[in-house]
């Protein structure tokens, strides 16, 4: 991208906050608008430009609020309109700015237009949503008589029956978020109308829920059973997955809503199944579509046959994974680049080491890898203090959706809940008692299914953010709706904010970084070392100056086989997770092909190196 083209989110970092586990102010046990504002400067002493808000509009929460009643105004959970202003208006007052969660794949099935729709057949909004009747030759409800075999994201089929009427609603996720049909002009203008609704109140941009799966193949074919999970439903999602019209409705989105706005605004898709050939085309500025999108591919290469099956974690797989992202998007087009959000396990636990020796290394060697690649790096709260997975002793500790659902299919040998041949799990213990596999079909015990949710459940993201090591981390006066992890007492935001070496501290350094330094924004990135297992290193270059940054995703000592190690070994240090002035030398004791190396990286050290670029 040329630097005509360079836009403020560039050198900018979102922080998303998940409002229900942020901060609750009015000491009910869930998060609200007045407990986020009453954070904005701890936020502003962060550095990040952007607050990202998960929904907080009207919602029976039956998906923790993905599932919204009415689009204009805030839940009195979570506060009220005059809540909302006030937040806007302080965020503005720091510099910062505010984009909003952008959820019109689906509606809640308590929101008018759906009320109106399933009124009956001939109500004007019923094509508003997807209806249509039993399988030919079927009778309507007989089991199997769904119109096509597409599974849920939330287990079970994607059809919901309407006795009434003898039709079926399509929802992609759960049966109280039936999907919108874009199909109808009308759906599409009443969307267009709300998010100009938002803009002209003063909100920043949008971060827009699923939004490559608005434009479904109208003819609804069944998809391939097998592929999801082990369950007997098929894969609908090659036919709402980018579906025939999703660059019309971006580009109508943007003509009808952000053109021709001279404020600075964002907008970022989240797109699960986006291909980095699709993800240029969304993100070419001369086509006008969204900014940036999220995709998923760094944080699916764990998943087995899905989620709750997960692989081991494999160093080469993920720096092939972004190494062609990078690439592919380049020239044209821009990458977001996350770890977490309210859907992901935490990542340190994930993809770092949570243990007490190793949490604060190499939470601040993943935050420095992720930060110093090209494109806008997302915060998802916590993951600045290096909060860890959640402790779930029983499925009563689990509240979403997802993981409910999932454990009561799995138990009743329904879907994918089946131990596979060769999943890990079955050698991890669950409180203790050893898991044993069983073979496929046969049916899982409560603890192989409780070791897969506690790995993977989006629940890990959602306990409350730690802000001290009181009663109920500080987030709440009361009981919080979810448990807070005890770690509490000792990772929360009291005891890193004034901390140098702590990850709160490190993140600052790096937003800092990305503010001062043009090359993290716009730099040419080039992956080193592909095919190393423990070594994750690259180099960024705009015009003489370069950069090295390297991560040791390991607790051993190891050396950098770089030819040009010993230059580097010499440059400036801008960047480290040990003190510095430790000797980085190669250890005494290390086997004698390793000792040639000039640069060597003990356990989880990240480093960032800058030297003026040798002639090429
Ligand atoms: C997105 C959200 C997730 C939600 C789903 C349905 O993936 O991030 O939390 O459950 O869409 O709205
Ligand atoms: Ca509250």
């Amino acid at each position: 991208m040329s630097s005509s083209r360079a836009t403020w989110w560039q050198s900018a970092v979102v922080y998303q906050i998940y409002p229900r586990s942020f901060c609750d102010a009015n000491g009910d046990g869930i998060g609200d608008l007045p407990g986020i504002l009453a954070r904005l400067d701890y936020l502003r002493h962060l550095g990040v430009d952007v607050l990202w808000l998960s929904p907080m509009f009207p919602s029976p929460q039956d998906d923790a609020g993905y599932d919204i009643s009415n689009y204009t105004d805030v839940d009195p959970v979570f506060g009220s309109l005059a809540d909302f202003d006030l937040l806007l208006a302080e965020v503005h007052r720091r510099g910062m700015k505010l984009v909003l969660d952008l959820v019109v794949n689906h509606t809640s099935d308590e929101h008018p237009w759906f009320e109106a729709s399933r009124r009956g057949r001939h109500d004007p909004q019923r094509d508003w949503y997807w209806w249509r009747g039993p399988r030919a030759g079927m009778a309507a409800g007989a089991p199997g008589a769904e119109p096509t075999n597409w599974a849920s994201a939330f287990s079970g089929s994607a059809w919901q029956f309407d006795e009434a009427s003898g039709e079926y609603y399509l929802h992609l996720f759960s049966r109280k978020q039936p999907d919108l049909n874009w199909e109808n002009p009308q759906v599409r203008s009443a969307v267009y109308r709300m998010m100009r609704w938002w803009l002209d109140r003063g909100v920043d941009g949008f971060r827009m829920d699923v939004i490559n799966m608005i434009s479904k193949d109208p003819r609804l074919p069944d998809g391939i059973v097998g592929s999801v999970g082990s369950s007997g439903f098929g894969d609908g999602s090659p036919f709402y997955i980018c579906g025939p019209r999703i660059h019309e409705f971006l580009q109508e989105m943007y003509a009808q809503v952000f053109a021709g706005r001279d404020a600075q605004l964002l907008t970022v898709g989240e797109m699960p199944g986006v291909t980095v050939e699709q993800a240029r085309l969304f993100t070419d500025p001369d086509r006008h579509e969204v900014d940036m999108v999220f995709q998923f591919e760094h944080v699916q290469i764990d998943h087995g046959i899905d989620k709750f099956h997960p692989t081991a974690f494999r160093l080469v797989d993920l720096k092939a994974s972004f190494g062609r992202w990078q690439a592919g998007l380049a020239e044209v087009g821009w990458n977001s680049l996350y770890w977490n959000n309210h859907d992901q396990p935490r990542v340190v636990s994930r993809f770092g080491d949570d243990s007490d020796r190793y949490r604060v290394r190499s939470a601040t060697l993943l935050g420095t890898v992720l930060h110093l690649h090209r494109g806008t790096p997302y915060v998802y709260q916590g993951e600045e203090l290096g909060m860890t997975n959640g402790v779930f002793g029983s499925i009563a500790d689990f509240r979403d959706i997802e993981s409910l659902n999932y454990y009561a299919a799995a138990l009743a040998g329904e879907g994918s809940g089946a131990p596979q041949p060769g999943d890990p799990l079955a050698d991890e213990t669950a409180g203790g008692t050893a898991v044993t596999a069983a073979g496929p079909g046969r049916q899982p015990d409560d603890s192989t299914v409780l070791a897969a949710l506690r790995r993977m459940s989006r629940d890990n993201a959602r306990t409350p953010m730690q802000w001290t090591a009181g009663p109920h981390a500080g987030f709440s006066s009361a009981e919080p709706w979810i448990g807070v992890n005890p770690n509490h007492r000792t990772v929360n935001a009291e005891a890193e904010y004034a901390d140098p070496d702590s990850v709160y501290s490190h993140y600052r350094r790096l937003i800092a970084l990305r503010h001062s330094h043009p090359v993290v924004a716009r730099g040419s990135f080039t992956m080193l070392l592909p095919d190393h297992e423990q070594v994750y290193a690259f180099l960024r270059q705009l015009d003489a100056e370069q950069w090295l940054v390297l991560g040791n995703f390991s607790a051993a000592d190891v050396a950098v086989p770089l030819p040009d190690a010993a230059d580097w070994a010499s440059a400036e240090l801008l960047l480290g997770n040990y003190p510095t002035g430790e000797a980085i030398g190669s250890p005494p004791d290390a086997p004698a092909p390793a000792r040639s190396a000039e640069l060597w990286l003990r356990a989880w050290e990240c480093r960032v190196y800058r030297r003026t670029a040798p002639p090429a």
